[in-house]
């Protein structure tokens, strides 16, 4: 047997085993050498605990070995717990009444000194975080993230597996699904010039799955996107993905509730009321300038178009003529607060944003604004009542068109909130945003696409309006929002092959293409389809909500930086110019130059 067999871990040892003799195994967290005295305490993945190498009841040998210990040696140490003396009692530490007096150590790994402090993570470069990945996950938080993400995961298989969910995978080596992002492709060598596609989700093969007759299916499931990354994106992230069959919008919804609340429940040992609210996507941008809003302060957003479209300020009345709108924010308190500095910032940044401007009034016992000269008496009251202005006020209006000034106030309202300490952290305000829009005009590529994705069902009293009016067809789509972070979303799916082709007419396809695209999937639409629908959940971005973390790498193990590159292995990187021949591939000259001969 080895020697140095562990028989508890660090979280377990307490006052209860004083007197006992134990083995504890764990990487050096610390050590210090005080008045001839060596403590040391060990880390293993349940906690810490102090080890005291005394020189006066240890041999010789095994005290010199104690000497040459390190921060993030492995060892193993066998000793008898003692209550420690008074007044030395850690309070911090959940083993810190006790500690071991070592009978016998074994060095099980030596440890070069880390390339940073692992418990100073704040002061180190991330990239050389990520570089030595296996180092940073030593760390507690990380440990604790991965320990709740797997929680997590484990609490959905049981309550989905509970409901008769069926766990079953779909290829990670497919054809592009049309979720909106670029693809990662992987070049065929049996067919040269033909590629594979990671996919971005496996929304046809759930939706084939239904056709096949499993009726509720589940998979907590890798998925592949090519597009520019943020604090809560990466290019290979986790869904939870379901599909039910024989379900409409409130069947999902009402399931997904007891679901994703009895996650938060359960971890969080918080209790969270049912039913959740829903908001329509229209309110939602008309209120909070956002389809994903954080409900968890005011400062909303009002519309003053109607007052001020007959203006004399040409910004104001040129913009309605132009069938767009004026909407402000009223950050209260904020005129007597802000510094004309503070302000430029916000019009910097409105800018930015893409605003053509940001009209700025502050309300004292004149009104200070630079278009004040330009607007009427009148006029200035209609905005300062309709942004329910008072005295201290700062109001900032956009004029734009209406996706425009969403936009940049629901951005601006966000900002202010962060600035002006205005969102509680203790909330966890969960929200349906229902009632989508089936397609968004997409200006760049002059046709519409679809606002979730090409699948979604329309609502049954505007598919009629699909070729005349696309614009106005409300979906049958849900999407899941908590404190303005989109955890997942989902809809009703098209169960014709009709209706699916006229779907595929809408966003411009032609026959031909939506054949040479979709064609297989058209076709299982005749052999018998129920209805159906589902939804995907963010896995990294829920245990980011459930950890209070800020960055999704915080609760990937690992995790590619933001400009989707994985440090530690180096990756992507050049392949030898034997894999471009196999692939039949030619480098371009460029990157030919930086292949290995
Ligand atoms: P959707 O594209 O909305 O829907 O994705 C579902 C959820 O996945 C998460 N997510 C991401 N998380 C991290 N990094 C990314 N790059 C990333 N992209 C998406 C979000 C999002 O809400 N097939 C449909 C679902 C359906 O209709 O059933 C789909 O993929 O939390
Ligand atoms: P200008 O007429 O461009 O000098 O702008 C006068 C003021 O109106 C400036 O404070 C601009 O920031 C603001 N402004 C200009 N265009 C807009 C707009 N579309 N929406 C809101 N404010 C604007």
């Amino acid at each position: 047997m080895k020697p140095w067999k562990r028989t508890h871990n660090c979280g377990d040892v307490n006052a209860d085993l004083v007197g006992q003799t134990i083995t504890i195994n764990g990487w050096i967290n610390r050590r210090r050498d005080l008045g001839g005295l060596i403590f040391v305490d060990v880390r293993d993945r349940w906690g810490l605990v102090q080890v005291v190498f005394n020189p006066e009841t240890l041999a010789a040998d095994v005290f010199s070995d104690a000497e040459r210990l390190r921060s993030e040696f492995v060892i193993s140490v066998t000793g008898t717990v003692a209550q420690r003396p008074d007044g030395q009692v850690n309070r911090d530490m959940a083993s810190g009444a006790v500690e071991v007096h070592v009978a016998a150590l074994h060095i099980l790994s030596d440890a070069k000194t880390p390339p940073f402090h692992l418990d100073r993570p704040s002061d180190v470069d991330e990239s050389l975080r990520l570089k030595y990945r296996y180092l940073d996950l030593r760390r507690q938080e990380l440990q604790k993230s991965l320990a709740v993400r797997h929680q997590a995961v484990q609490f959905v298989r049981q309550f989905l597996d509970e409901q008769g969910f069926l766990d079953i995978e779909t290829p990670m080596l497919t054809k592009s699904t049309p979720e909106g992002a670029r693809d990662y492709v992987v070049p065929s060598r049996v067919h040269k010039g033909k590629f594979l596609a990671l996919p971005q989700s496996p929304q046809m093969f759930k939706q084939l799955l239904m056709i096949g007759g499993f009726e509720r299916y589940y998979q907590i499931v890798r998925c592949f996107r090519d597009e520019d990354l943020r604090a809560d994106r990466q290019p290979e992230f986790t869904q939870i993905d379901l599909e039910m069959s024989f379900v409409d919008s409130e069947d999902v919804m009402d399931l997904m509730e007891q679901m994703m609340l009895g996650l938060f429940e359960e971890i969080l040992g918080i209790t969270l009321n049912r039913p959740i609210p829903r908001l329509q996507y229209e309110e939602a941008m008309n209120r909070f300038g956002s389809d994903r809003p954080d409900t968890r302060f005011d400062l909303e957003l009002r519309d003053v178009t109607a007052e001020l479209k007959n203006s004399g300020f040409k910004v104001f009345a040129g913009t309605a003529a132009q069938g767009g709108v004026i909407k402000g924010i009223n950050a209260k308190g904020c005129g007597s607060q802000f510094t004309r500095r503070e302000i430029d910032e916000l019009v910097e940044r409105a800018t930015a944003w893409g605003a053509k401007g940001l009209v700025w009034m502050v309300l004292g016992e004149q009104v200070k604004s630079p278009i004040a000269k330009f607007l009427t008496e009148t006029e200035i009251g209609a905005i300062v009542q309709g942004l329910a202005g008072e005295t201290g006020d700062l109001l900032l209006l956009v004029a734009d068109q209406q996706e425009t000034a969403w936009d940049v106030l629901g951005r601006l309202r966000l900002f202010l909130g962060q600035k002006l300490n205005l969102i509680p952290q203790d909330r966890y305000n969960f929200l349906w945003v229902v009632d989508w829009p089936l397609l968004q005009w997409d200006e760049e590529a002059g046709r519409f696409a679809a606002a979730h994705h090409p699948f979604t069902a329309p609502m049954d009293a505007d598919t009629d309006l699909l070729e005349t009016k696309p614009a106005a067809v409300r979906a049958k789509a849900y999407d899941l929002v908590l404190n303005g972070v989109e955890l997942g979303g989902g809809s009703i799916r098209i169960n014709q092959a009709a209706l699916q082709e006229r779907m595929f007419r809408a966003l411009g396809f032609s026959p031909e293409q939506a054949r040479e695209q979709f064609g297989f999937f058209i076709d299982a639409f005749d052999y018998g389809t129920p209805p159906h629908g589902g939804i995907a959940f963010g896995l990294d971005r829920i245990v980011m909500m459930l950890t209070g973390r800020a960055s999704i790498r915080d609760v990937i193990a690992f995790p590619k930086t933001a400009s989707a590159m994985d440090l530690m292995v180096s990756a992507p990187s050049e392949i030898a110019k034997a894999q471009w021949d196999e692939l039949g591939l030619q480098p371009n000259a460029d990157a030919t130059k930086r292949v290995n001969p």
